[in-house]
């Protein structure tokens, strides 16, 4: 988030975001939205009405200090709306995976999401809710909207978790770390180690300049705990919200302000010869969606790992 205040941008473009779902991960979205100032108009849609209601007066009172609206809606409150991010859903429990909740979240998907599109047919969907890529591929079929409206929040998290590891190890701030993971937001996601970079320099060259140590296990421990953060945060809170809440924000961004960010996201298309799936990429983030300018140059392991990835993904896709 660029901004915490109020007299905004989004404010002063009379900005309408949707929410949906107004569980930990979508409340937590609407303050973050909130606080960040991109929106004017911030509605939440819950099927508990009353749960919807309660959340949105306590956030009118943060609403105070931030001069935006929120508003619990239906469905057709999308109308005008320039993006619906959907969080609605159930939520892995300890031991799941993400891939685990498919058959519950797509039947919610194949009620919502047409609903959303009859509403809101120029709106550009964002879905946070897991599993991201097989639901990103179905909001996409069950929309009609052109692939790069359909927008999954994907690896854009674990991109920002494995930024957070390697400066940790490498002593410097997460925003001079250049690496991101593609793939699945999933267990099957990859790190792309061929082109990871701390201004500039290849990680090992940057170890070398620095006088330390430049050890692989150390980095695939960083992969490691990138791949197996969400466990580790559910199994002692029992879910994830403040992560995934500043990414949909931080998403949101570009899309607002044409801001062309390259962010890797979840996207359906065609990958390591695999067709007709969504996983993450970097894509360019602007007012029209995400688009794929520049295929990243990946190493021959890099291109059989995002080909497995792709296939696993793909399997779960033609499942449901
Ligand atoms: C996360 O990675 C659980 O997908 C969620 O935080």
């Amino acid at each position: 988030m660029s901004q915490l205040v109020a007299s905004t941008p989004g404010h002063l473009k009379g900005i309408k975001i949707v929410v949906v779902g107004a569980g930990s991960v979508g409340v937590t979205t609407a303050y973050a939205l909130l606080l960040s100032g991109l929106a004017a108009e911030i509605v939440l849609i819950d099927i508990d009405k009353q749960r919807a209601e309660g959340e949105v007066m306590d956030l009118n009172h943060a609403a105070h200090f931030a001069q935006a609206r929120v508003v619990a809606g239906e469905y057709e409150d999308c109308a005008g709306a320039a993006a619906v991010i959907i969080t609605a859903g159930v939520n892995q429990k300890p031991g799941q995976t993400r891939l685990d909740l498919v058959k519950t979240n797509y039947a919610l998907f194949a009620d919502v999401v047409p609903r959303i599109a009859k509403s809101a047919p120029d709106t550009i969907l964002i879905v946070a809710t897991n599993p991201v890529d097989v639901l990103t591929h179905a909001a996409y079929k069950l929309s009609g909207f052109p692939v790069e409206r359909v927008i999954g929040s994907g690896t854009a998290m674990d991109t920002t978790r494995f930024r957070h590891e390697l400066s940790k190890e490498f002593g410097v701030n997460p925003r001079n770390v250049h690496a991101v993971i593609i793939g699945e937001h999933g267990d099957s996601q990859l790190p792309v180690w061929s082109l990871a970079s701390i201004v500039g320099m290849r990680l090992k060259d940057f170890a070398a300049q620095k006088g330390i140590e430049y050890r692989q296990d150390a980095m695939d421990a960083c992969a490691r705990r990138t791949k197996e953060a969400a466990y580790e945060i559910i199994r002692r809170k029992g879910k994830t919200n403040y992560g995934v809440a500043s990414v949909l924000v931080s998403i949101l961004e570009p899309i607002i302000t044409d801001g062309d960010a390259l962010m890797t996201v979840s996207r359906v298309g065609n990958y390591g010869g695999v067709e007709d799936v969504a996983l993450s990429m970097p894509c360019k983030l602007n007012r029209t969606g995400a688009h794929i300018d520049v295929p990243l140059l990946l190493d021959t392991s890099e291109q059989e790992a995002l080909r497995k990835s792709a296939l696993s993904i793909k399997e779960v896709i033609d499942s449901v």
